[in-house]
């Protein structure tokens, strides 16, 4: 299995293009089982998940052609098995959004349970009640989700939390239902109107997306379109940060800067120099050390989980004292953990991460545990003192595309070794 050798010291400088975004691509490449026809997509990002998702769609039967820059195009109609199996959800949750397109499209769902993973239960009931609401019977048997319906009707859902991929799950199983579904406390993450804009490309009625009540008017039947994935605010947030961490500079490209906001505050109030264009950002440090923040996520238009552990790595080396607050996941503090053998000073309260900035961290074997806490290590080895090498890859592998070319394009130390 392959590791990350990072060796700290070096401040970056330069300039990077920005992928499609992860958490679009997924709920898009599954919403391509809806249409009656063909769909190509563009700028979808190369990564593990998203090959987990294609290779999904192809167990059920739909066709899918990789084209050259990464377009994929998807031909659903020779989908002729429903079953999402144990062994594809296991290595990814996001599998769960091939639910509600199967039972709108074809009647039939079998999905595996994905389980308990390393930053919290992750529950998917909201899924199922709302599948249900629209007329779905579904049985939870044998770790499986066996969901059966003739047409879906539309329905009034209240969502009791705001679930991202649940928001997700049940407005691609709206758009083909019989009349009317009001979604509300609908999850307003930027990926979520992605998701709107390439179904109502295919012909859906949607109206809301990007507020907390999204209308759906169900139609009969769903088209061919061509879209492109928008670009990953996840990403392009964790290189800003890189820049910062070293006291350096980074530039990314190829983003909207107003699905950064939260991000960009934070950064301000880091003491960096943040310049905004059209479709870029420039983050500054000018050699300074970053000054400690507070941080506390929330559902977008607040401060995303997916930043925190990123975050976690700047209080580290930052002048005084952050706290994080974790409101979403209640486990998410694996990579602190990981971060304190690098020499960070870090106490856990509750659902509280009191972080004490040191002057430096020193470079350590260490273990990814979930996609943004390996990141959050990349951004201390950077500035560790010596190497630092990061076990268990495959988890970056799933977020991040060629994380150490990137980094190395702006100067970073940073190899990839067969381990
Ligand atoms: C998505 C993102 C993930 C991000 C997260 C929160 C994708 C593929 N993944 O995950 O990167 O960290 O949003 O922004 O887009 N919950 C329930 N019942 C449910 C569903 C969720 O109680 O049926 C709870 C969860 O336990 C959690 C909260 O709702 O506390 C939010 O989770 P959710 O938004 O569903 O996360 P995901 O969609 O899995």
């Amino acid at each position: 299995m392959d590791k990350l050798q990072v060796t700290g010291g070096r401040r970056l400088d330069g300039e990077l293009r920005i992928s499609g975004a992860k958490n679009a691509a997924l709920p898009i490449l599954a919403a391509a089982l809806l249409p009656d026809g063909p769909v190509r997509i563009g700028n979808v990002p190369h990564l593990h998940d998203v090959t987990t998702m294609i290779r999904l769609l192809g167990r059920l039967g739909a066709s899918v052609t990789v084209l050259d820059g990464m377009k994929v195009e998807v031909d659903p109609t020779t989908t002729r098995d429903f079953v999402a199996p144990y062994d594809l959800v296991k290595t990814m949750r996001a599998s769960i959004l091939v639910l509600g397109p199967l039972v709108a499209r074809h009647g039939s769902a079998d999905v595996s349970l994905p389980g308990g993973c390393a930053i919290g239960a992750r529950p998917v009931n909201l899924h199922v009640d709302g599948l249900k609401a629209l007329g779905a019977e579904i049985e939870i048997e044998g770790g499986y989700i066996r969901a059966r319906a003739g047409r879906l009707k539309g329905a009034r859902i209240v969502l009791e939390t705001v679930t991202v991929t649940g928001t997700e799950n049940l407005m691609m199983a709206a758009c083909l239902a019989e009349g009317r579904t009001v979604i509300e406390n609908a999850a307003r993450e930027p990926e979520v109107v992605d998701l709107a804009g390439f179904l109502s490309a295919m012909g859906a009625q949607i109206t809301g997306a990007g507020t907390d009540t999204l209308v759906i008017e169900g139609v009969e039947r769903l088209g061919g379109c061509h879209y492109e994935v928008l670009p990953d605010r996840i990403e392009a947030g964790t290189y800003l940060l890189a820049g910062a961490i070293t006291g350096g500079r980074v530039r990314v490209r190829d983003v909207r800067p107003g699905h950064l906001d939260a991000v960009l505050v934070k950064l301000r109030e880091a003491g960096a120099t943040v310049t905004v264009g059209d479709d870029w950002v420039e983050v500054d440090m000018q050699g300074r050390r970053p000054r400690a923040v507070d941080i506390r996520t929330a559902p977008y238009p607040a401060f995303p989980t997916d930043m925190q552990a990123q975050f976690a790595a700047l209080d580290a080396v930052a002048d005084g004292v952050g706290t994080v607050i974790e409101t979403i996941f209640e486990n998410r503090y694996m990579h602190m953990l990981e971060l304190r053998r690098l020499g960070a000073d870090i106490r856990i309260e509750g659902n509280t991460a009191v972080i004490h900035g040191v002057e430096k961290l020193s470079g350590a074997p260490v273990m990814a545990t979930d996609l943004r806490a390996s990141a959050s290590l990349v951004l201390a080895g950077l500035v560790a003192e010596g190497m630092t090498e990061i076990q268990r890859i495959y988890h970056i592998d799933r977020g991040y595309e060629r994380i150490e070319e990137k980094l190395r394009q702006v100067g970073a130390d940073i190899r990839r070794v067969p381990g």
